[in-house]
């Protein structure tokens, strides 16, 4: 049985588009079901209309409260079917109502090596840290903004001219590639949360991807 995902965004959408292109294989283990976005005319809208896959847009000006607009998102993704849900690029805070209700069936992507540089201007926070490498982090979503058990790491090194855009494009590319992998794993039912860590049943972790070692 193929796992039903709704995919959360806000704006460009090129991690939805690695979703997306990873679903039209037959053989993986994950649908889009939904594609919600909290701002109306985005580039990853258009990315779902162009697959086939029903949108939603809501805006949180039409709502007196984070936990009114949150419950609202929560009846639209279940009434798609959804029952796992995947943040991408989605840029406002997540009620605790909404993250206790999701628990462990919602997870998001993060452009560093957390539990380093939370929040925004990841890049700039790591070329201003002067660290050798950075990356990207798949995890499961907790109300603390950016943390979470950590389902899957890619790294990528930095180099002495990177800016943050060159540092973000070289990210960005490992980001494409450990999301749907993430999810494969998770769809497939290889992923166990126990005292807050990721186990990883099986695990054939490819170069590019650094997962959680088995417990
Ligand atoms: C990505 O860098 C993602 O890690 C972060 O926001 C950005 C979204 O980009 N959470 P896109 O909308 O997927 O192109």
């Amino acid at each position: 049985m193929t796992m039903k995902v709704a995919v959360l965004i806000s704006g460009r959408g090129s991690n939805l588009q690695a979703l997306i292109d990873a679903c039209k294989d037959e053989a993986f283990p994950a649908e889009i079901v939904l594609v919600l976005s909290n701002k109306d005319g985005v580039q990853g809208l258009e990315r779902a209309k162009v697959a086939d896959i029903p949108t939603a847009s809501l805006s949180h000006k039409d709502f007196d409260s984070r936990e009114s607009f949150d419950a609202e998102m929560s009846e639209i993704i279940t009434a798609s079917g959804a029952d796992f849900i995947c943040l991408a690029g989605y840029m406002r805070l997540l009620s605790d109502d909404f993250v206790r209700t999701w628990r462990d069936k919602l997870i998001n992507i993060h452009p560093s090596l957390l539990p380093m540089f939370k929040g925004l201007h990841v890049h700039e926070q790591a070329l201003e840290a002067g660290v050798r490498f950075s990356g990207c982090t798949v995890h499961f979503v907790r109300p603390a903004m950016d943390e979470g058990p950590i389902v899957a790491q890619a790294v990528v090194p930095v180099l002495a001219n990177d800016t943050p855009d060159s540092l973000a494009e070289r990210v960005l590319e490992q980001e494409h590639a450990l999301y749907p992998l993430a999810l494969k794993l998770i769809a497939e039912g290889r992923i166990r949360v126990s005292a807050e860590r990721v186990l990883v049943e099986d695990q054939q972790a490819p170069s590019t991807a650094l997962l959680n070692p088995e417990g």
